[in-house]
């Protein structure tokens, strides 16, 4: 009779070995596996509900069950904590995973930016001409109505003044200069009674009504060149090998006649257009040239107020518009668009 009980409960430990692993497997949380553990191996457990049964053996039979008993409970504390570590692991992994920088993957590119398409141009036409002898010459934006007006041969009340009207301060007598050309008068009275040749860049500002072709301030290149023995071949020389220089060896170019109160005599040079080669296009407005400077010998008059003897000295001066030559360079229909910095056109030129 102790035999057949000894049997049953040998049997009902078998069955609880393999309740418990499948079960265990199933139990995927530490909630679960805590559960898991109370089920099976708790003080009200399975386990203990069976061994209670112990005390019905008689006493030679109990050491057999009493030890399938502990080995069934050891394999069981084994799986739990096998099991527990695996899924420590797992989560550790997981988090890892979530969290790590794969290094496999492509970096994302860094935008570099560039430099303005005015610096550029500037930059450009400050190569040409340097490496023709010529330096730079920084002068002020707030000039005096003198400077920008009487010594270049404009007293007050010159009609000439209407073609450059522009921003005044509340000092009288002080404005924003409206071209480059009064940096000629600053460069002179510097260096007379020397030869010169400078270029000045820089801002300008004009009462504008603002569109597509006017802007309320903008930048000039200014050139002057005064010396002993300087004509008109040599104004025309330096400017068709800038405009070589600037736009590519053939250029074909103009000079038309013009007027400056600066200059006498006065142009206006034209190069054939870039973009069509002189075809006709909305760039050149179907003419095929494109205006690219003013110029002219330097007046006696502003070369006396410079501080040279016109009997002795001559000189010629022009001025060019950098964000014009640009924009016919890359074909922009705006000269607005050079200060409202859009991405499109900043990243097309
Ligand atoms: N200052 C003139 C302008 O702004 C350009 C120019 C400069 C013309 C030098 C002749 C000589 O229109």
């Amino acid at each position: 009779m102790g035999n057949v009980v000894q049997q049953d409960i040998l049997q009902q430990l078998e069955q609880l070995r393999k309740d418990a692993s499948a079960a265990l497997a199933q139990a995927d949380t530490a909630e679960a596996m805590r559960e898991w553990h109370t089920e099976y191996l708790g003080r009200k457990g399975r386990l203990t509900a069976i061994l209670r049964n112990l005390g019905s053996l008689p006493g030679e039979e109990r050491p057999l069950v009493g030890k399938v008993a502990n080995e069934v409970k050891d394999a069981l504390e084994n799986a739990l904590q096998e099991r527990q570590a695996a899924s420590a692991q797992a989560e550790l992994e997981a988090v890892r995973r979530a969290e790590s920088v794969d290094v496999t993957l492509p970096g994302r590119p860094q935008n570099l930016g560039k430099l303005h398409i005015t610096t550029r141009t500037l930059r450009e036409i400050y190569a040409i001409f340097t490496a023709m002898g010529f330096q730079i010459y920084d002068s002020p934006e707030v000039e005096t109505d003198e400077y920008n007006f009487q010594l270049l041969n404009m007293p007050p009340g010159h009609p000439a003044r209407d073609m450059w009207d522009t921003f005044y301060t509340t000092t009288p007598g002080l404005i924003l200069r409206t071209h480059t050309s009064p940096g000629q008068i600053h460069a002179m009275r510097e260096y007379a009674t020397e030869p010169i040749r400078v270029i000045l860049p820089g801002k300008v500002y004009r009462y504008e009504a603002v569109d597509a072709s006017h802007e309320s301030m903008f930048y000039q290149v200014e050139g002057l060149a005064v010396g002993k023995h300087i004509t008109f071949c040599d104004l025309k020389g330096v400017l068709i090998n800038f405009a070589n220089q600037m736009y590519g060896e053939g250029r074909k170019s103009r000079f038309r006649k013009s007027y400056f109160p600066f200059t006498e005599p006065s142009v206006e040079m034209d190069i054939d257009c870039v973009l069509c080669n002189g075809q006709g296009c909305p760039v050149c407005k179907y003419t095929g040239w494109l205006e690219m400077l003013g110029a002219g010998m330097v007046n006696p008059v502003v070369l006396e107020y410079g501080g040279y003897d016109p009997t002795e000295f001559s000189g010629f001066a022009f001025g060019m518009g950098p964000e014009r030559m640009a924009l016919q360079k890359y074909g922009i229909d705006d000269i607005r668009n050079f200060y409202t910095n859009d991405m499109r056109l900043l990243e097309r030129v």
